[in-house]
């Protein structure tokens, strides 16, 4: 037993062999690394940037708003139209993400600002300064983040904004804002066979109709 226990701590030597390796090839990837350089590139990058002028399958198109310009994000809006489910989403990643601060009433009393742990008024978004704000606007302030508020860009992508925006809107309209028009019908699904072979998805949506 005494014996077993000294080989196994090998006389406290350091062991300096890496050892014998049974698939290098999976142990070491062949393909180039991301973040590694790459001489088959002139820019000798491995991580590509999208072709310019495509769109990743299941990405919108991409806006081209730029921090600060406020005349263009007055003009900037969507021609999506959200169905019930989707709208119902929309309410739900409020709640998640915008909740705490603007209130699940959208009356800028959340939990986060009504504990007083922050400082900031969010934007009661039924007060009549924001009940007809341009979806723009709104759509800068998730992208951009304003003054206290940061950005939401990297929690909701494009198609997710514009959802809880037009849950905004909705609510806005029931509250003295604009009627509603972000509102469409739900799709039917399954029902006849018709719509089976129906392609798959509808031409990629428009993200915005002006530049
Ligand atoms: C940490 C708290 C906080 C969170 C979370 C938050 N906001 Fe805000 N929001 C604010 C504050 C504070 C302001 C007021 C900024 C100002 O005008 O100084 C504001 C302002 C706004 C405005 C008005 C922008 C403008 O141009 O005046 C909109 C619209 C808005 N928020 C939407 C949202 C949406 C949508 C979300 C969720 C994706 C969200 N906010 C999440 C704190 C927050």
């Amino acid at each position: 037993m005494i014996g077993l226990g000294l080989t196994a701590c090998n006389s406290g030597g350091m062991r300096r062999n890496p050892g014998k390796i049974y698939t290098p090839d999976m142990t070491y990837s062949r393909a180039y690394d991301a973040y590694t350089t790459n001489p088959v590139f002139a820019d000798s990058m491995s991580s590509r940037l999208p072709v310019q002028g495509t769109v990743a399958i299941g990405h919108e198109l991409p806006d081209h708003l730029v921090e600060g310009d406020t005349n263009a994000y007055n003009r900037f809006t969507t021609s999506m139209k959200f169905n019930a489910d989707e709208l119902q989403e929309g309410a739900r990643l409020y709640n998640i993400y915008c909740g705490i601060c603007h209130g699940t009433n959208l009356d800028g009393q959340g939990p986060l600002f009504a504990s007083g742990k922050f400082a900031s008024m969010p934007a009661n978004l039924k007060d009549g300064k924001y009940l007809h704000m341009n979806v723009g606007t709104m759509y800068a302030a998730i992208k951009f983040g304003k003054n206290m508020m940061g950005s939401y860009a990297s929690q909701v992508d494009v198609k997710q904004r514009w959802q809880i925006i037009a849950y905004i809107k909705q609510v806005q309209s029931e509250n003295g804002g604009a009627p509603f028009t972000m509102g469409a019908e739900a799709v039917e699904t399954g029902s006849a066979p018709v719509a089976a072979a129906q392609p798959e998805a509808a031409p990629a949506e428009e993200t915005h109709t002006s530049h």
